[in-house]
């Protein structure tokens, strides 16, 4: 058992859900926030604590850093949908930049010592060099990118001015689930491909939209760093270590592998992984889409020791087809 507790916002949640049980297998103890707006009580393992509330109730929070006698919170609560975010910003700006302020306000005020957070490859916006490196501009191209921007600009500013450090990990495209079958995506509405891929494969959506084919890629679609959420859920335990080790030291971390796919070379191993053939629907280029978002890893293997451990995309769409099966038996 390690000393103290982790306070992990959004662990009801697809990604926070693999945080809690990569904590909780690396023998912390876990107190989970989460108002389930679109996490499950029952993806959170029975042995951490769940507090059903807003990370904004400044009240409900600090009384559950107190009680648990939290040393660190890993922040992985927010909204997610990009085009979501681009007709209703002033949503984003609340969950995610505005609810973030108050969160950092209550570990400040109640002596938190470290604190993680979830943030984007989408604060960079189009990157002029790919793979994209942590000191590339930051010109997020939509509100969610901005919101979370904004959160990565608090932190600096509140880790000079108070006895707290952080890390930022950038993630890529998150996608795969707990090989062990404790957790998975599970959020209805997904607009991730392997998540949307595996929902064709199980028959719950007809086709995969591809979209966009004229991109400057090799086979014209959009390609991306898909990692896998049981190694970035390791990257955040390793990265809690190092912030425990170096109360000084603040990091922000691209979290990748640093290679990428094509939207077409993922449905070729959804083909090849489930023998069947997925309708294709060929269609325009969303607004905004880079051609190619591949995280330049270096920083994070140079800092941590963390080394991933499912670099596989089709042990990814396995690990993600295992859990949509097991999603359509609970749902029936
Ligand atoms: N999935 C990806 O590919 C990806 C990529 C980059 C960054 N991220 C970031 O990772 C984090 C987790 O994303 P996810 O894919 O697991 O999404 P998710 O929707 O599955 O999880 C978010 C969780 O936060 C909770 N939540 C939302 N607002 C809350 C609030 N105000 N108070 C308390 N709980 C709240 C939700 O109920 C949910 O359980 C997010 O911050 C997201 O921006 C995700």
């Amino acid at each position: 058992m390690r000393e103290g507790t982790v306070l992990v916002t959004g662990g009801a949640g697809y990604i926070g859900s693999h945080a809690v049980l990569a904590l909780l297998d690396a023998g912390w103890q876990v107190v989970v926030v989460d108002n389930l707006v679109t996490g499950f009580d029952w993806a959170v393992d029975p042995r951490a604590k769940l507090v059903v509330a807003n990370i904004a109730d400044d009240d409900k929070v600090r009384a559950a850093i107190r009680e648990h006698g939290v040393i660190a919170i890993m922040h992985f609560a927010g909204s997610v949908v990009v085009p979501e975010s681009v007709s209703d910003p002033l949503k984003y700006y609340r969950n995610n930049t505005a609810a973030s302020r108050s969160l950092i306000e209550s570990a400040v005020a109640e002596g938190v010592k470290h604190f993680i957070f979830s943030s984007t490859a989408a604060t960079y916006g189009i990157p002029e060099v790919v793979p994209v490196r942590e000191d590339s501009p930051k010109q997020p191209i939509n509100p969610y990118g901005m919101s979370k921007l904004m959160t990565e600009i608090m932190l600096k500013d509140v880790a000079a001015a108070h006895p707290i450090n952080y890390a930022a990990l950038r993630y890529f495209n998150v996608a795969g689930a707990d090989p062990q079958g404790r957790s998975g995506q599970s959020t209805a509405g997904a607009t991730h491909l392997i998540k949307i891929a595996a929902e064709a494969a199980t028959g719950k959506r007809g086709h995969v939209s591809v979209f966009g084919t004229d991109f400057d890629t090799p086979d014209g679609t959009g390609v991306r760093d898909y990692i896998h959420v049981s190694d970035l859920a390791a990257a955040h335990v390793d990265a809690l270590d190092l912030l425990i080790a170096r109360p000084s030291e603040n990091h922000t971390m691209n979290a990748g592998y640093g290679r990428g796919f094509s939207v077409l070379q993922v449905l070729d191993a959804v083909d090849r992984v489930t023998n069947l053939t997925i309708e294709r629907k060929l269609e325009g280029r969303r607004a905004g889409d880079p051609d190619a978002l591949v995280a330049d890893n270096s920083a994070i293997l140079a800092a941590l020791p963390w080394r991933p451990k499912h670099d596989d995309l089709e042990g990814i769409v396995k690990d993600a087809l295992a859990w949509e099966r097991k999603l359509a038996e609970r749902q029936g």
